[in-house]
């Protein structure tokens, strides 16, 4: 797509996952990367795999809940390009567990790597994305779409972050600043064997996703497709977007039946 060509583009969370994989496939689009996260040898592993496919990446690592070290990465990229157009972020952690009984470092821990990540990373990119006109990019899921049972926190992040960038996008409507928000169902990366359990350690074996786990190239796709077509929202699977409609008309009675019996409470 040659509308990415030589854009500039900042990733939160690019050092695995969906953030890696966005990364080289906008690299392999033409577009200048810069990748951050706070695993060095990791980022720095994925800026080679750019370089020797002839793409351009810069590393430009921070700690998401560490607003100086986000502004100082945002530096790093528009000094080395010269510019920003987009900011991708996609850095997170996940957390499956009821509410009642998590430790409250631990759900304080989501919220900050989550949401005020993104907060952090939106809050020093936009006044580069509004010289570009650019985008502001937020991964959410679909937990931030619908409360799902061992999902309070994970989800009250991603609802958050809906809310943020729902507002930011009429507020900055004026700028000509594209604001949106991709939200996936399950997606096979490393996330799935790091999610922390009731008291802030990963599950040792974490319980098994109860819908289908979709590749990762599936959910490149889609943040691309709403790069590229400056669209508000990506639902990934798209019938998502319908079941939740229909959902919401019918009361949310099945919905709720369903989403109970296929979460419930871990030991
Ligand atoms: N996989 C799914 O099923 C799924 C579904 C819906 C939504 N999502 C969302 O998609 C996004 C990406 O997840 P993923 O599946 O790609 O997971 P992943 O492979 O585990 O990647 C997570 C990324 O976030 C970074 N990160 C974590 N904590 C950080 C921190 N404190 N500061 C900076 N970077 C940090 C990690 O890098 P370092 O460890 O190097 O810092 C890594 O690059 C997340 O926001 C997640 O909530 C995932």
């Amino acid at each position: 797509m040659e509308s990415l060509r030589n854009k500039t583009v900042l990733i939160t969370g690019g050092s695995s996952g969906i953030g890696k994989a966005t990364a080289i496939r906008l690299a392999q689009m033409g577009a200048q990367v810069a990748l951050s996260a706070r695993n060095r040898d990791a980022l720095e592993q994925v800026r080679k795999e750019i370089h020797t496919a002839g793409g351009a990446a810069l590393v430009a690592p921070a700690d998401v809940t560490n607003a100086e070290q986000v502004r100082t990465a945002v530096e790093a990229t528009v000094a080395h390009f010269g510019k920003l157009d987009i900011l991708l972020a996609s850095a997170g952690l996940s957390m499956r567990a009821y509410f009642e009984g998590s430790s409250l470092e631990a759900l304080e821990r989501v919220m900050r790597v989550n949401f005020f990540g993104t907060l952090y990373a939106t809050h020093f990119a936009l006044p580069h994305i509004k010289k570009t006109k650019g985008s502001l990019v937020a991964v959410s899921s679909l937990t931030g779409k619908r409360g799902i049972p061992s999902y309070a926190v994970y989800g009250a992040s991603k609802f958050a972050i809906q809310g943020l960038y729902e507002a930011l996008r009429l507020e900055l409507l004026k700028d000509g600043v594209h604001v949106g928000v991709v939200s996936p169902a399950f997606v096979d990366t490393p996330l799935r064997a790091n999610v922390l359990g009731p008291n802030g350690q990963p599950w040792a074996v974490p319980p098994p996703p109860p819908f289908r786990v979709w590749p990762v190239e599936k959910c490149v796709e889609r943040i691309i497709r709403l790069i590229v077509k400056r669209k508000r929202q990506a639902l990934m699977p798209w019938f998502t977007g319908p079941l939740l409609a229909i959902d919401e008309l019918c009361g949310r009675v099945l919905g709720d039946r369903i989403l109970l019996g296929r979460f419930p409470p871990e030991s």
